[in-house]
């Protein structure tokens, strides 16, 4: 496995990859790998005949007030994971190799970035578009493998490869967990050890609400009850809550009429540490 830092180094291996006909598979991510992002890649691996992982704390998708310098980095690690695994290249890049001076160009997408983590993060998603586009263009993948936890921004990475006829097909991979149901994450690290006992809670209070609406229990046709109900049993163990909303899956308008596309996308703190997670009333079958 190779660690490459470098754009150019990276382009010269891609277009030989190009010319002989190879299946590039891509995995984008910040690092401190879990079995999350691990899913993704042995994905990629079964599909691909070269795989490629990035690794870039992207700055740009941080806002002023974020967690940027908190965020967790174990390139040591990481490297291990991914060589075990058999990953041919790790693009490794800093961020002067990404935005050297003079860097001007963002790309925003309008509606997909109205609402949910859209509206807390203030220019988040166009960090996030204009990374994923700028590594498209230097890895030139056929797949790239997203995770559904981030599921606003796995919609936009869609619309973004639709809108400007990229030749990437875009495969989501179900959330991973952890035995009490916390949906695996890099900032998950951050938490005290009695923030991650509770962070659990998350999916119990959400899947015993739809355990609730799908066994008829009074009151939970109700969709505005669902979210109360979910509130008021997260609050009350000590989480601040972000958002908690019903949106279709499909197109992320709020609903109020739960269906099989019908989704709770919740974002809440807790010990300063920021997670979010969706769950869905049907099957999931991108
Ligand atoms: P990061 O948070 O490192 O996640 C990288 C990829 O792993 C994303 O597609 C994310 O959805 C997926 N992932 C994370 N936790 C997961 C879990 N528990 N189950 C399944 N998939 C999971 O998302 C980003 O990085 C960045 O925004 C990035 C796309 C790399 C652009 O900077």
């Amino acid at each position: 496995m190779k660690i490459i830092n470098k754009i150019s180094e990276l382009k010269t291996i891609t277009k030989e990859l190009k010319k002989d006909d190879k299946i590039i598979g891509f995995v984008p991510t910040m690092g401190a790998l879990h079995e999350g992002h691990l899913k993704l890649v042995k994905k990629a691996k079964k599909i691909s005949d070269f795989v490629i992982v990035s690794i870039f704390i992207n700055p740009t998708q941080f806002g002023k007030n974020e967690d940027l310098d908190k965020y967790p980095r174990d390139i040591n690690g990481d490297s291990q994971k991914l060589k075990d695994l058999g990953v041919d290249i790790v693009f490794f890049p800093d961020a002067e190799e990404i935005y050297p001076e003079n860097y001007q160009t963002v790309v925003s997408l309008s509606k997909i970035t109205k609402g949910l983590c859209g509206d807390r993060r203030e220019g988040h998603f166009d960090g996030v578009a204009t990374i994923v586009l700028k590594l498209f263009n230097i890895v030139t993948p056929n797949f790239a493998f997203f995770g559904l936890k981030d599921y606003q921004q796995f919609v936009l990475i869609k619309q973004l490869v639709k809108d400007l006829n990229l030749d990437i097909k875009i495969i989501g991979i179900e959330i991973v967990r952890e035995e009490d149901g916390l949906a695996m994450s890099s900032r998950n690290l951050n938490l005290t050890k009695s923030g991650r006992k509770k962070a659990g809670l998350i999916n119990k209070v959400i899947k015993s609400a739809i355990s609730k609406f799908k066994s008829k229990v009074e009151n939970f046709e109700n969709s505005d009850f669902i979210i109360e109900y979910i509130q008021n049993n997260l609050e009350k163990e000590g989480f601040t809550i972000d958002y908690i909303e019903l949106r279709d899956r499909k197109n992320l308008i709020t609903v109020h009429s739960i269906n099989e596309d019908s989704m709770i996308f919740i974002a809440v703190f807790i010990d300063n540490v920021r997670l979010i997670d969706n769950f869905s009333f049907g099957e999931i079958y991108d």
